[in-house]
């Protein structure tokens, strides 16, 4: 596994509520840590809720499809006791949510957790409730006491985290012992030419075209230039605790799952 770095810079964001608001349950923020080069998190915050009524066409547009088969790839066969609970952690929309209960249809417990409330808005339409919750929260400090979950689903979030290795942290916390973290992100990999291209220069492209939102779209190259590579997040799994990592790549490593369960 890569080597692991020190975090880089430190952002200044901070803000702390408890309300509740439309059925969404909303809890704490903390102070974040944050890449020099890398948007304050309320913009992050923003931006997601401005794309929530695109998110998930523009996905599939952009990736020509590709996304839902990445998702279930991570999630076919992942190991899961029977009426396990399960956190899905920067939910957004709620897709790798829908797909968890298509592969697993026992969850006994499935919270979904954003800190965008329009994008987690989009969810409950997809989901049974029970057994889905919403509770709109940081990642970076979730509103769960340790030891809480059997499974953690994290997808295409971490590198929007403003600490991500804090993220990990908060995962590793809130699962029990024995329990699996399933990680899908796009990392900072050597592609191939043309993905580079169509990733930095077409989907920005698509993004804005539909759905007006040039700022939001711009960010999502920049957001994987900003992160690390998956060796790296693996590292960082290790450092705080997972075992048996292991690492899945998509479509020319475009995307990267990464599985890991907590010694
Ligand atoms: C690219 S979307 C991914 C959504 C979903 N997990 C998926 O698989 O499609 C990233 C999500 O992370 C959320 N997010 C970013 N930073 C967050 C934070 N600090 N706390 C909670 N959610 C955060 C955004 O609001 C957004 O919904």
């Amino acid at each position: 596994m890569g080597k692991t770095h020190q975090q880089e810079g430190r952002g200044d964001s901070a803000s702390s509520s408890q309300r509740q608001s439309g059925g969404l349950e909303a809890r704490s923020t903390r102070k974040e840590e944050q890449h020099p080069s890398c948007p304050h998190p309320a913009w992050i915050h923003e931006q997601f809720d401005r794309i929530a009524p695109h998110y998930d066409k523009l996905n599939r547009v952009m990736t020509l499809g590709l996304e839902g088969g990445w998702r279930r790839k991570m999630l076919r066969g992942a190991p899961a006791p029977p009426s396990a609970r399960v956190l899905d952690v920067c939910a957004g929309t709620g897709e790798l949510s829908r797909l968890w209960l298509e592969e697993h249809s026992d969850a006994g417990r499935l919270v979904l957790t954003d800190f965008s409330e329009l994008m987690l808005r989009c969810a409950p339409a997809k989901l049974p409730i029970p057994p889905a919750q919403f509770v709109v929260a940081d990642a970076l400090a979730l509103p769960f006491p340790a030891d809480s979950f059997d499974v953690l689903l994290c997808g295409f979030s971490l590198r929007n985290l403003a600490d991500w290795r804090q993220g990990i942290a908060e995962m590793h916390r809130v699962l029990r012992s024995g329990g699996q973290a399933l990680i899908l992100d796009m990392c900072k990999e050597p592609w191939p030419w043309p993905v580079a291209f169509f990733i930095k220069r077409i989907v920005p492209l698509i993004g804005r075209t539909i759905s007006g939102e040039a700022a939001a779209y711009a960010w999502l190259p920049r957001s994987i230039d900003c992160f690390v590579p998956a060796d790296e997040v693996a590292a960082e799994m290790e450092r705080v605790g997972f075992q048996e990592i292991t690492r899945r790549d998509m479509t020319f490593r475009i995307s990267t799952a990464l599985a890991g369960r907590k010694g």
